[in-house]
């Protein structure tokens, strides 16, 4: 059996002194937590992006602590080796510091191990009160979904030198105030590359090009799942949207014909029982 991936075992994980680069993706539910666990990931986030990959949602807005509880319990049950971080929603750590450190306490008591937080310097004062409460928390800067309405849109984010500047400065910041790795998305990949020379806790990138302590896609991305929209940073590794189409309608086609079920799927009686039926001899009316 693998041993846990620990929080201080990701923490010492720096490309530049020589650590392999960490392998991080989203699950949202107990079998694909058993697949990324198979898999041997280091690192699964149970993301707030389940509003809009499972739940159906335009953005990442709609799902609350409760919801987000349930779906780290799901990836729990199914007790990967894997680091299970829980993604702390929007206005969970919004509103005042009591209400912050309860709603990470709720995602530990569901099984994560640490939270994830959106945000730059204004959520220092709430990273600082989390882990005074002895949990560990991963920062989240750049392209910050929950942060979409303010930045109009999904857009890219330190775009310019004055704002890859503020960005390696929000980053810095995260890690003086206790994170022990930070989620990079959506920069430029000269941003990715001077946050993570800017900093001795692992940078993970998504859309942050090449140069950083580790990688964070979707699941579903990977898997070719979502098969709608495909980000410039996304490379698919599967086709399961097809793959399960094909699956499904040649279940149905089997069913519409009569060769699903066959004698292999289906309980049998015994020939006592049958006899007992009237099944043998004369057809029951
Ligand atoms: O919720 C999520 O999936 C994330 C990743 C994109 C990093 O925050």
């Amino acid at each position: 059996m693998t041993s846990k991936v620990t929080v201080p075992k990701v923490q010492a994980s720096k490309v530049a002194t020589g650590a392999d680069p960490l392998v991080m993706v989203t699950a949202y539910d107990a079998p694909s937590a058993r697949v990324a666990d198979a898999a041997g990931v280091d690192m699964i986030l149970v993301g707030d992006s389940v509003a809009m990959v499972v739940l159906g949602y335009d953005d990442t807005l709609q799902v609350t602590i409760d919801d987000m509880a349930h779906h780290v319990r799901a990836v729990a049950r199914a007790n990967p080796s894997s680091l299970i971080i829980g993604d702390m929603p929007w206005m969970s750590f919004h509103v005042s510091v009591e209400d912050t450190v309860r709603n990470a306490a709720t995602l530990i008591r569901a099984g994560a191990q640490c939270v994830k937080v959106e945000g730059g310097r204004k959520r220092i004062k709430m990273i600082e009160a989390i882990r005074a409460a002895e949990i560990p928390v991963v920062g989240h800067v750049g392209l910050t979904p929950q942060s979409a309405n303010v930045m109009g849109g999904f857009k890219i984010q330190a775009r310019d030198a004055h704002d890859v500047r503020r960005t390696i400065a929000a980053a810095k910041g995260l890690q003086a105030a206790g994170c022990f790795a930070i989620v990079v998305e959506g920069v430029p990949d000269i941003a990715g590359q001077m946050i993570t020379d800017a900093l001795d806790i692992p940078v993970i990138g998504i859309g942050a090009g090449a140069n950083t302590d580790g990688q964070v896609l979707v699941y579903q991305d990977v898997i070719g799942l979502e098969n709608r929209f495909k980000p410039r940073f996304v490379r698919r590794y599967g086709t399961a949207f097809e793959d399960q189409v094909t699956s499904l309608t040649n279940y149905a086609n089997d069913v519409r014909s009569g060769a699903f079920p066959g004698p292999d799927e289906t309980y049998k009686t015994s020939d006592n029982l049958a006899e007992a039926l009237g099944l043998y001899g004369s057809q029951p009316t």
